[in-house]
């Protein structure tokens, strides 16, 4: 079952470059862009590089490590060398604080 999850205070995300956050074993990258908030996980497809510490253009995050941009709503790859897309969290922000929607982690068995 998903679970919403309050991680901060939409007043302490800095606007217009990433965060990380570690909630329930998932590592997430949040952005803050003006009063929007995108939330995907912080783990390029490519090579794992953080995505929070990417630089953020036109509504798409570019990886650190090797430049593929991923955009912020669908968490797709817009250019290589990633080819497959990060994973998207629902946000919702309500009376100043910003949530994410979990789903559980797969375990392996
Ligand atoms: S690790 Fe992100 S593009 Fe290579």
């Amino acid at each position: 079952m998903s679970e919403k999850v309050r991680i901060a205070p939409l007043a302490d995300l800095p606007d217009g470059r990433g965060v990380r956050v570690d909630a329930f074993g998932h590592r997430i990258a949040v952005f803050r862009v003006g009063g929007e908030v995108f939330a995907l996980a912080d783990r390029c497809s490519h090579a794992e590089a953080s995505l929070a510490d990417g630089e953020l253009f036109d509504g798409a995050v570019e990886c650190p490590r090797h430049g593929s941009e991923f955009d912020l709503r669908t968490g797709e790859p817009g250019s290589f060398p990633a080819t497959k897309p990060v994973e998207v969290y629902a946000v919702a922000v309500e009376d100043g604080d910003v949530f994410v929607t979990l789903e559980p982690l797969e375990v392996a068995s």
